[in-house]
């Protein structure tokens, strides 16, 4: 039986406390948040509510989740490492990368886990997209473009939309192309919120594939969508429904048929927890390793830049330039 704990529990960290309270293989020994109006998530789900997370962590938890704001991301993990334990931090793994680089060290030499809540890799939807791309179906992927457009909630304000939402399609893109962008360019715009709010991504991969986002909090509804573009065939996959539709030729003319793929419904949170829980239980390497965290950092990170200087900027050159 694992002890696990959570850091944070607002709109993220209370489906951690959801969902760990339900594995059969994990005990929750507690909640962190500094807000004692958390006391009645943690009755619920029969744990202790701990106002400083250092409580939480005397409890000897072998395994954390760390979904306080990503500007907290850094000194929580750091003092859950030094505790011992194991570590699901939130995405992003953080905003700073010279930060981000020394947790994974320090995971690295104490000999923990750090795995990196990219969530969408857990979507069964994306799970079976992947495996349609890898049988060769769609031949070679030339792009792939996702849209994650959505009122702004009001809630996360300490980073703009390109690390907050961003972050997800970075990784998912890179995941899907099985490759890693060598430069991005990034328009933006910043009406409703302190950063950037809509921001758009065009990221170059090699033998001249590219990987586009639209991301926006200033859509009055909620979409996020994956556009497949192949040498053979085209597929749109639909992460909130868990939906795939895969366009072939027509061979009577010129329409395309749609076809609608199998997919098996699950809970990506919950696909996730069990993953992380299995790794720490069997020393095994998380499907999200914290290099790539660290790369999809690198991405947004050069993204940002590219909206401040009006140009394409190389993957790592960013923070090279300060
Ligand atoms: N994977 C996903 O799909 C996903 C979705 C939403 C948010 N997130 C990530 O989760 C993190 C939290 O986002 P959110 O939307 O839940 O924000 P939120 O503001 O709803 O929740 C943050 C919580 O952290 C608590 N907190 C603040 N300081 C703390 C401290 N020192 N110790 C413990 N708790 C503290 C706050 O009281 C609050 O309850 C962010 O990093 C965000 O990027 C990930």
């Amino acid at each position: 039986m694992l002890k696990v704990g959570v850091i944070g529990a607002g709109s993220m960290g209370r489906h951690h406390v959801r969902v760990y309270s339900e594995l059969e293989n994990c005990r929750l020994v507690g909640v962190a948040d500094p807000d004692p109006g958390k006391q009645e998530l943690a009755d619920k789900h029969g744990t202790q509510l701990f106002t400083d997370y250092h409580a939480l962590l005397e409890q000897g938890p072998d395994l954390v989740s760390i979904a306080a704001p990503t500007v907290m991301h850094y000194q929580a993990a750091r003092d859950a490492i030094s505790a011992g334990c194991h570590l699901l931090v939130e995405k992003p793994i953080s905003d700073d990368l010279a930060k981000a680089q020394e947790l994974v060290e320090l995971a690295r030499a104490a000999g923990k886990i750090i795995a990196i809540g990219h969530i969408e890799r857990f979507n069964p939807a994306v799970s079976e997209l992947k495996q349609i791309i890898a049988s060769g179906e769609l031949g070679e992927v030339l792009t792939v473009n996702n849209l994650r457009v959505g009122p702004y909630h009001g809630r996360i304000a300490d980073t703009g939309i390109v690390l907050d939402l961003g972050t997800h399609d970075v990784d998912l893109i890179s995941y899907l192309l099985d490759a890693r962008a060598e430069s991005v360019f990034c328009n933006a715009m910043q009406r409703v919120h302190n950063h950037e709010d809509h921001a758009v991504l065009q990221m170059q991969f090699p033998a001249g594939r590219t990987g586009i986002i639209e991301t926006s909090w200033l859509a009055p509804y909620r979409a996020r969508n994956i556009f497949c573009v192949g040498t053979k065939h085209f597929a749109l996959c639909d992460l909130m429904n868990q939906l795939i539709l895969v366009y072939e030729d027509n061979p009577e003319g010129n329409n395309l048929l749609a076809g609608l793929r199998h997919v098996e419904r699950g809970e990506p949170l919950k696909r996730e927890l069990e993953h992380v829980v299995q790794c720490v239980m069997d020393g095994s390497q998380p499907l999200c390793t914290a290099e790539d965290s660290i790369y999809a950092l690198s991405v947004c990170l050069a993204a940002l830049k590219s909206i401040e200087i009006g140009a394409s900027v190389a993957v790592g050159a960013a923070q090279a330039a300060g």
